[in-house]
């Protein structure tokens, strides 16, 4: 059983190189995690929209990624993330809490920028949404007709 994160700040120690933007170096990301002002998990459940084409999406219920992009997304997951964190880490309640009132661009932006936390921003963007699709999947999030875009304007309209 995890302790879920309570009120504090965690922080990431990001390593990118980054030669196009001239700013090398080490830096630190901040990520605030504030699980006890969410709601219950079981929210997640009670949202049912499964007719809104992903383009309209408002909720990861409303059927925002296809099989073949989890499935794709855990073949990346099981050759990339597994390592540091077993798959049932998404499954846990304190996962559930931090993330479940926040957004899929919230998730997309954390883990692109951050992992692997041995190699940041390493994978495509469309890689990046393949394993948050697998992580939709492992939470029993219903399946759609079209992947996750990778257009973070879309995903942070986008409630998990
Ligand atoms: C080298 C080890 C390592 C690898 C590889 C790695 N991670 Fe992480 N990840 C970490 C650590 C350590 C943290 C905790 C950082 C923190 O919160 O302070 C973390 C945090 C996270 C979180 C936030 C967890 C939460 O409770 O909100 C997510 C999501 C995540 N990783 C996803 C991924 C994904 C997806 C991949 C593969 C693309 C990946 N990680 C690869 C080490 C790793």
């Amino acid at each position: 059983m995890l302790t879920p994160p309570s009120f504090r700040e965690r922080t990431v120690h990001g390593d990118r190189r980054t030669p196009s933007s001239g700013r090398p170096g080490r830096r630190r990301r901040t990520v605030r995690v504030l699980s006890a002002s969410l709601l219950p998990a079981a929210v997640l459940a009670l949202r049912l929209n499964a007719q809104s084409p992903s383009a309209d999406a408002a909720s990861t219920m409303d059927g925002i990624y296809t099989a073949d992009q989890a499935r794709r997304g855990e073949d990346t997951y099981m050759s990339i993330c597994v390592g540091c964190h077993p798959a049932g880490t998404y499954t846990t309640q304190a996962f559930k809490a931090t993330w479940s009132n926040r957004t899929v661009g919230d998730l997309f932006t954390l883990i692109s920028q951050t992992m692997p936390q041995n190699e940041p921003a390493s994978l495509s963007p469309q890689e990046y949404a393949q394993v948050i699709a697998y992580i939709l999947k492992l939470n029993g999030v219903p399946a759609g007709r079209g992947d996750i875009p990778v257009d973070p304007e879309r995903l942070k309209r986008i409630r998990i």
